[in-house]
């Protein structure tokens, strides 16, 4: 946890806190987890009915450290009167950001070229070597127009890229065009991935949807690994389906399959998107202050998903 987030915890609660980059075993969360008033998770710990019954019924907050909130059941905290928090708003430019990292490096080939200069192969400026394409012009389509797609099309747009998006907005008087996903994915050049993962979205990409986009179209996932069936997408990169893929997240997290590792045309990163420092630290910070609105002034929080989970007298 950073600094900044740690010791505003420790001003404020006593803490049991799991110091290691390596998530605790279950047994080892269950048993910790027994007694807390409140918990802050990562999206790798799954809050689940055996959590809040290991938990106990003093248990009134879950704070979850991400925007995204899979790795929790929402009905089974509310049934049981706790409250579940995530971080919005505070990570939208910098998911973005890196999302349109991903694509230009992708698209003008920055890790492929990076990977031949240290294996130290010959070479020397040529008007036809390691040709990519640019995104001038291009068509963005962006799945899943929530606060992050919203903020990658404008980025996009600002990059001279045509946007198109599929999915609900909020946002009526978007200057951009809301279409079905079949035609976003038969439309675009890039085809970058907002949405949350839910029954709904669980393997949103696969064979069909691979086959339905462009020869020369490429995929960028900052959402969820499941959101993208990982085994057709390996296919598709193999078998010249689609031209090229740039995943943060993985569908087996954080385990990725050599499968991936000897595609030249795929830029893997260990799920990055929100990782600056500042963003880290107004993350952990939503997450201290929906503790203290619970814990000690007996409010609802801000950021919280299911807001009549409970009420204070
Ligand atoms: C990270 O993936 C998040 O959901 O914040
Ligand atoms: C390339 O380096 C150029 O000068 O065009």
């Amino acid at each position: 946890m950073p600094d900044l987030v740690y010791e505003a915890l420790a001003r404020e609660f006593e803490l049991a806190y799991h110091d290691s980059q390596i998530p605790p075993a279950r047994a080892e969360l269950l048993r910790a987890v027994a007694g807390i008033d409140g918990l802050i998770t990562t999206l790798s710990d799954k809050v689940d009915t055996d959590l809040l019954d290991s938990a106990g019924d003093q248990l009134k907050i879950v704070a979850n450290y991400a925007v995204g909130f899979d790795n929790i059941d929402l009905e089974a905290a509310s049934s049981r009167n706790v409250f579940v928090s995530n971080t919005p708003d505070v990570l939208t430019q910098a998911t973005a950001e890196f999302a349109v990292a991903l694509m230009l490096s992708l698209l003008r080939r920055v890790t492929e070229g990076d990977r031949f200069v240290r294996r130290r192969e010959s070479w020397i400026w040529a008007p036809t070597f390691m040709i990519g394409s640019g995104v001038q012009g291009r068509t963005l389509g962006v799945v899943g127009f929530g606060r992050i797609g919203k903020e990658v099309a404008r980025l996009a747009a600002r990059l001279g890229m045509r946007v198109i998006y599929a999915g609900v907005s909020s946002d009526r008087s978007s200057e951009h065009e809301c279409v079905p996903l079949q035609h976003l994915l038969a439309e675009a050049d890039v085809v970058s991935l907002h949405c949350l993962l839910s029954p709904e979205t669980h393997h949103l990409i696969g064979k069909d949807e691979l086959k339905a986009m462009r020869r020369n179209s490429v995929l960028i996932n900052t959402a969820r690994g499941p959101v993208v069936d990982e085994e057709a997408l390996i296919d598709a990169l193999r078998e010249g389906v689609i031209a090229g893929a740039a995943l943060d997240v993985y569908e087996h997290e954080p385990h990725v399959g050599d499968a991936l590792l000897e595609l030249e045309n795929v830029i893997l990163t260990p799920h990055l998107a929100s990782a600056t420092q500042a963003t880290r630290d107004a993350m952990g910070m939503l997450c201290v202050d929906a503790l203290t609105c619970v814990l000690l002034e007996h409010r609802v929080p801000p950021n919280v998903l299911n807001p009549s989970a409970a009420s204070f007298g």
